[in-house]
């Protein structure tokens, strides 16, 4: 009841602090004020100056106030000291930060630490094949998953129930989409800590610690009889670990960061013993601040050696930026930056190319990598071709505020590919490229003309979490798009059309739409049926998860509604952590070997946070 108390303050502050409160939210501010901290002492005041501007209303990504006490007091003095907000702490005294984290904590958060033993499984774990890896499941990003491998039947799905829950201690988000064998499912979680879990009981076969949250899918190397080695995957703060599947043990770390704000956020591409890593970055937000001199982070790709770590090639989206004048406050600025890769990249193993997507410049002059599909070279980076699909783009966080001396002067539309490109064939057997942005927009691309424009079509009205906003899916025929469509950018086209759609591939057809509007008009997220997370097919049934918590099976035959659950709210879990669903977004739904598999809760934004892994299973 604690934490759900906690929850509750956290929609409360997000209502209140938007215009337009619903009705039921009216009565409930007696409690808001109750789990309110003491005003006008040392902690608040220290908020109220320095903090409040972005996580009072959920602005620019940040997770809201009660969201931030859920983390427990380590993970925000780690936060403030060396972790994503070490530039908006840097003005303050360590004891300042001290004062700080002990008033925003919540005292009885769980420690992720001091429950990492908690439910281990007896004897050793010994792996098979992988059935689910990587983010889109394949190189080529498709998120599809054979009847083999799936385990389920689209006819089975009445009979589809919960089977166990897992909680992540220490965490508000649960973002971090799994890798699965038939004995194990390996997920990373914001407190850092991976895990390795039993895929019958939900024990806990071994935990590793990395340095920080790990935000991505695993990527699992196989022996020569197709049985899963190591796993790879990237932490917040752009360190790269390959660590072996069966026993959790580190076999090699290597920090891959080049600007103090870089993170990795995208999952790693594995292929022909070579790491490809997607880096983007958080000085996107450090921007806020008018004395801070934005922007010089580069976006781009880092190839890694798979068996040592040691560093191969690196591929930046801007050259080294230049000083470019000052803000109105008299920082200096420099430019171009930023073009992050916030997604895994995608292999054309016959034509040696890797394919990243890009998203916007962070300061001016926008260039000519950002918003765009990019080719490179797998065996040196080099560009082979640009598809560039919206120019102009330059966007941070201080476009956001009401004075904005670091808001670059194209000031948007903030339209990134955040959907690693799909690779797939035509029934012609001719290969096709298609790519989802966040202005809505879905295109399909010639890789044997240089990303030629095969067609292209609006499939929602564009916003800063999509359009498309995480992933699209397909079977080879069709083409599968969840549309998020959150209202407030100022460059949407259009009417909303929240739901999923289904493109003939070859032709860009619309074949069918599943449009399910908001169902109310506040800013509220337990409102948004938006889907942001990136959906997921088996044959003849896709999966997708939405930002109010409800998870849906749509045929895929005509998008009709075959299951639903609704995961926003609390769940008995078998690590007895307290734990609630809330926003499904980031990583999508699994289903690998009987099992439909999903993490809930995502605090960014001012979205509902929650910490729970869900397994589901054929009754
Ligand atoms: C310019 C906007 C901005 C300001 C000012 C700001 N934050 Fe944040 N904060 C963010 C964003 C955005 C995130 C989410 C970052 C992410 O996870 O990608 C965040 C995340 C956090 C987190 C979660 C860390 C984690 O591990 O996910 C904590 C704790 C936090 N902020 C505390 C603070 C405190 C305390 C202050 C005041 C000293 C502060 N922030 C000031 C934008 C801001």
């Amino acid at each position: 009841m604690r934490l759900f108390s906690v929850y509750l303050s956290a929609l409360i502050l997000v209502v209140a602090s938007l215009s337009g409160c619903g009705q039921q939210e009216a009565g409930s501010e007696t409690i808001a004020s109750e789990q309110a901290n003491v005003a006008g002492s040392p902690g608040e005041e220290l908020y109220k100056k320095h903090c409040a501007v972005c996580h009072d209303s959920g602005a620019s990504e940040a997770p809201t106030k009660a969201a931030i006490q859920l983390g427990g007091i380590e993970s925000i003095r780690a936060a403030l000291t060396s972790g994503v907000m070490k530039e908006q702490a840097a003005m303050l005294t360590p004891i300042e930060i001290r004062i700080l984290a002990d008033h925003l904590a919540d005292p009885t958060a769980e420690n992720a630490l001091a429950n990492a033993d908690k439910n281990r499984c007896e004897g050793t774990l010994s792996l098979s094949k992988p059935l689910w890896n990587r983010w889109g499941n394949s190189k080529r990003n498709v998120r599809f998953q054979p009847s083999v491998n799936a385990g389920i039947s689209a006819v089975e799905l009445p009979n589809l129930k919960l089977k166990w829950a897992f909680g992540f201690p220490g965490a508000a988000r649960a973002r971090s989409q799994p890798a699965v064998t038939q004995e194990a499912i390996f997920t990373g979680s914001q407190s850092g800590l991976f895990y390795a879990l039993d895929t019958k009981t939900g024990c806990v076969w071994w935990t590793f610690e990395a340095e920080a949250e790990v935000r991505n899918a695993p990527t699992i190397s196989t022996d020569a009889k197709g049985i899963a080695k190591t796993l790879y995957i990237g932490d917040f703060d752009a360190n790269v670990y390959a660590v072996d599947a069966a026993t959790g043990t580190l076999i090699w770390m290597r920090s891959v960061k080049d600007h103090p704000a870089g993170t990795i956020t995208g999952s790693l591409t594995l292929h022909q013993g070579r790491l490809y890593v997607p880096m983007s970055s958080m000085e996107i937000v450090n921007a806020y601040s008018s004395e801070y001199e934005c922007c010089n982070f580069r976006g781009g790709v880092a190839a890694l050696d798979a068996k040592t770590g040691d560093p191969v090639w690196r591929f930046y989206t801007v050259d080294e930026a230049q000083k470019v004048g000052t803000n109105s406050e008299g920082t200096q600025n420099y430019g171009p930056s930023g073009a992050p890769v916030w997604s895994t990249p995608t292999v054309d193993a016959k034509r040696g190319l890797l394919y990243v997507g890009t998203g916007e410049n962070y300061s001016s002059p926008a260039n000519d990598k950002s918003d765009a599909i990019i080719a490179l070279h797998l065996d040196t980076g080099a560009v082979k071709w640009v598809q560039q699909t919206i120019a102009g783009d330059a966007w941070n966080a201080a476009c956001g505020r009401e004075a904005r001396p670091n808001c670059p002067k194209e000031d948007g539309p903030d339209f990134d590919f955040g959907a690693p490109p799909i690779l797939t064939k035509l029934a012609n057997g001719d290969d096709i490229i298609l790519a989802g942005q966040k202005s809505g927009m879905i295109y399909a691309m010639d890789p044997a003309q240089n990303g030629k424009i095969l067609w292209q079509k609006r499939a929602g009205m564009g916003g800063f979490n999509g359009g498309v906003h995480w992933g699209m899916a397909t079977d080879g025929k069709t083409l599968f798009v969840g549309i998020a469509d959150t209202p407030g950018n100022r460059f949407a086209t259009g009417p909303a059309r929240q739901g999923m759609h289904a493109y003939d591939l070859q032709s860009g057809t619309p074949l069918w739409s599943k449009l399910e509007p908001d169902v109310c008009e506040e800013m509220v997220h337990k409102c948004r049926t938006a889907l942001s997370a990136p959906p997921t097919i088996m044959p003849g049934v896709i999966f997708a998860g939405a930002l109010n918590g409800i998870l849906r099976a749509y045929s895929s035959d005509g998008g009709e509604i075959l299951w639903t659950r609704d995961t926003r709210r609390e769940f008995a879990t078998v690590n007895g952590i307290d734990a609630r669903g809330g926003s499904i977004d980031s990583g999508g739904p699994v289903v690998a070997g009987g099992l439909l598999i999903v993490n809930s809760g995502y605090d960014k934004f001012g979205q509902i946070p929650g910490n729970v892994m869900l397994v589901y299973g054929i009754e």
